[in-house]
């Protein structure tokens, strides 16, 4: 399976020859499985229409910064972080130029400067133009940026010139973005990771739950795949599509997540419990639907098992295990506490008392920490998120 499943990249065309390419390009990126968003300049609509674009993409085209409907739907700062890689292709000399002086005029360039996502450009232009030694310096300052340089190819040219300006072919770009984008770096590694919550019953139609939405273990799972990890996702009810790759395990209670962690964690380089697992269940399942008894109504809990902590504690084939935090006040004291008692290698703690994170937000702040070092990963997507857990989960493997 390519490792570019599920990624999503921004294709930005810049107005040049080379844009009739671009309907191929986009083809391409969605047999293996990328999901494809099309930016376009005004000039690139003078060499590929916004008609072929979206009919390939199957997505609206987008084109303009101040256009009040586009930016309903999303706006340009979501539309930047929705991105796992801005390609700009072809890139013509104006903007590149554009970029290394960190002009944003238009939709495209304001992208390129508001994304967090990696960017790269396929320059394509006139060979005077590309070695003329203005764009030769914009080109330096953008490598300085990190931001990748994908050819341009050498030969014969659409003005008739003969050198290097053409932009590379469309399976040369694909190979590019599957080997360049993200190093495999999970590639031959076994995670199991649990996700949303557990729901324990009280009787056939009530249950207690919390509201964990899967998000950031779904995340977890989507980048663990793209590093080229073999997935195992337990999951407990969500509403969420699972990752495609991934062996997805449904389970509903704490018990029922026990089983299958042990089961799975002993066949895994890692596992991550980042299940919101009830720590209680009820003493007694009720056979049919309880019925109203007066004013007030005692239940009876029983703890449940600590599902992270049993794998942590496995004597055999043990896994790197990684257990989540979610605190509302005393988020560093608690967590390592929990890394100290649970026996984990690593803890991700969030603060969970601040709506815009946590649970159920597509947007989440962590603080990873070691028995012997921390980092912070400060507010951002789930998703980019997930990637950074994941590279240093890969750092320890
Ligand atoms: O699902 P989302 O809406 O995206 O929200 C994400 C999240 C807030 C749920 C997630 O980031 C998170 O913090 N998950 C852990 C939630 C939790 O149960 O935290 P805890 O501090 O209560 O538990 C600590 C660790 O022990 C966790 O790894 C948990 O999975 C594990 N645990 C807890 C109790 C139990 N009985 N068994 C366990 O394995």
């Amino acid at each position: 399976m390519s490792h570019l499943v599920n990624k999503k990249i921004v294709l930005g065309i810049s107005g040049g020859i080379a844009a009739y390419k671009c309907a191929e390009l986009v083809r391409r990126l969605k047999d293996h499985g990328c999901e494809v968003k099309v930016v376009m300049t005004e000039s690139a609509k003078h060499f590929i229409t916004p008609l072929t674009m979206q009919a390939v993409s199957g997505e609206i085209v987008s084109d303009s910064l101040l256009d009040p409907s586009a930016e309903a739907a999303m706006g340009h700062i979501e539309f930047a972080k929705w991105a796992d890689l801005i390609l700009v292709a072809p890139a013509t000399s104006n903007i590149i130029a554009k970029m290394a002086a960190g002009i944003a005029d238009d939709l495209l360039t304001t992208l390129l400067l508001a994304t967090p996502a990696k960017v790269a450009i396929a320059p394509a232009m006139n060979q005077q133009m590309y070695a003329h030694a203005a764009t030769q310096a914009n080109l330096t300052t953008l490598k300085a940026r990190n931001i990748a340089i994908w050819g341009p190819g050498k030969g014969e040219q659409a003005c008739g010139d003969v050198g290097a300006g053409r932009m590379l072919e469309p399976h040369e770009l694909v190979s590019l973005c599957t080997t360049d984008v993200e190093p495999l770096l999970l590639a031959g590694k076994t995670i199991t990771i649990t996700a949303g919550p557990t729901r324990e019953a009280l009787d056939p139609v009530r249950f207690i739950s919390n509201h964990s939405s899967g998000k950031m273990g779904y995340a977890l799972a989507q980048e663990a795949i793209s590093l080229g990890a073999k997935v195992n996702l337990i999951s407990g009810p969500v509403t969420l599509k699972a990752p495609s790759g991934v062996n997805l395990v449904n389970i509903e209670s704490a018990e029922q997540l026990l089983q299958q962690a042990l089961t799975h964690a002993t066949q895994s380089d890692a596992f991550i419990g980042c299940a919101a697992v009830a720590d209680y269940r009820a003493a007694n399942i009720a056979e049919q639907k309880m019925k109203k008894q007066g004013d007030e109504l005692t239940l009876t809990l029983v703890k449940n098992p600590d599902v992270i902590a049993a794998v942590a504690n496995l004597s055999e084939k043990r896994p790197y295990t990684v257990g989540f935090a979610a605190e509302t006040q005393n988020v560093a004291q608690y967590a390592k506490g929990k890394l100290v008692n649970k026996n984990l290698d690593m803890i991700c703690a969030n603060d969970v008392s601040n709506s815009d994170v946590g649970f159920n937000s597509d947007n989440n702040a962590l603080t990873l920490y070691w028995h012997n070092q921390e980092r912070e990963l400060a507010l951002n997507s789930k998703a980019a998120l997930a990637l950074d857990v994941m590279k240093e989960l890969a750092k320890r493997l």
